[in-house]
């Protein structure tokens, strides 16, 4: 298995791993990825990978992911958070993970989460994802990368009837900070 920059050529491999979240949920899968209510078209899917692929070729986010055998079987992306880095939050990403379902619990979630969190170092002091919080091992997995609790959203997702909270989790990388209230020039 090998981590790399997303490429073009990945589309399909993408789309194909996306498109099976939505069977997971029919079949009651506890994923932690929310979902549309209907699948969005090959179309939807062209238009959310041309940003990605953009944003990733230009250097506003990142994009990595992960080769077996000539396939993609999952990708990490980091966007900044409102869209742009030239912003007051664009030093904040957010990041987002899927591992194809017949590939996980094999170490592949942990490499793509080493190589887009290295790769951010320079980029977004701050990383931010949000995750179900039925989605437990997801949550573990964070807390070992240093993602820590920012908060939690009582039944901020609905699922096939059932409400379940959001958690909210930061990595931060700045340099420590002084007291509450003191300024920078301080
Ligand atoms: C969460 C996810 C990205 C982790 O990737 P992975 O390749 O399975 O992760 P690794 O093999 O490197 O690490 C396994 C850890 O992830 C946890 N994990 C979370 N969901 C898992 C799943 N569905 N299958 C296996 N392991 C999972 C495991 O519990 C394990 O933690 P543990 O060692 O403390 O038990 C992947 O399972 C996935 O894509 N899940 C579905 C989508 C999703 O929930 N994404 C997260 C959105 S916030």
């Amino acid at each position: 298995m090998t981590v790399r920059e997303l490429r073009w050529a990945d589309f399909d491999d993408l789309r194909e791993t996306y498109y099976l979240l939505y069977e997971e949920r029919e079949r009651g899968g506890n994923h932690g990825i929310h979902l549309f209510r209907d699948r969005p078209t090959v179309a939807d899917e062209v238009g959310w990978f041309s940003g990605l692929f953009r944003r990733n070729l230009d250097g506003e986010g990142i994009a990595v992911v992960a080769e077996r055998e000539g396939r993609v079987v999952g990708h990490c992306t980091i966007d900044p958070s409102g869209g742009v880095r030239a912003s007051e939050r664009g030093h904040v990403g957010v990041l987002g993970i899927l591992v194809h379902r017949d590939h996980r619990g094999q170490g592949i979630g942990s490499a793509l989460l080493a190589a887009a969190l290295e790769k951010a170092r320079d980029v977004f002091p701050l990383v931010r994802l949000s995750v179900f919080a039925s989605n437990e091992g997801a949550v573990r997995l964070y807390e070992r990368f240093g993602f820590v609790h920012a908060g939690r959203i009582p039944g901020a997702f609905r699922r096939q009837g059932a409400e379940i909270d959001e958690i909210l989790m930061v990595r931060d990388r700045r340099p420590p900070r002084g007291p509450p209230g003191a300024s920078a020039r301080s």
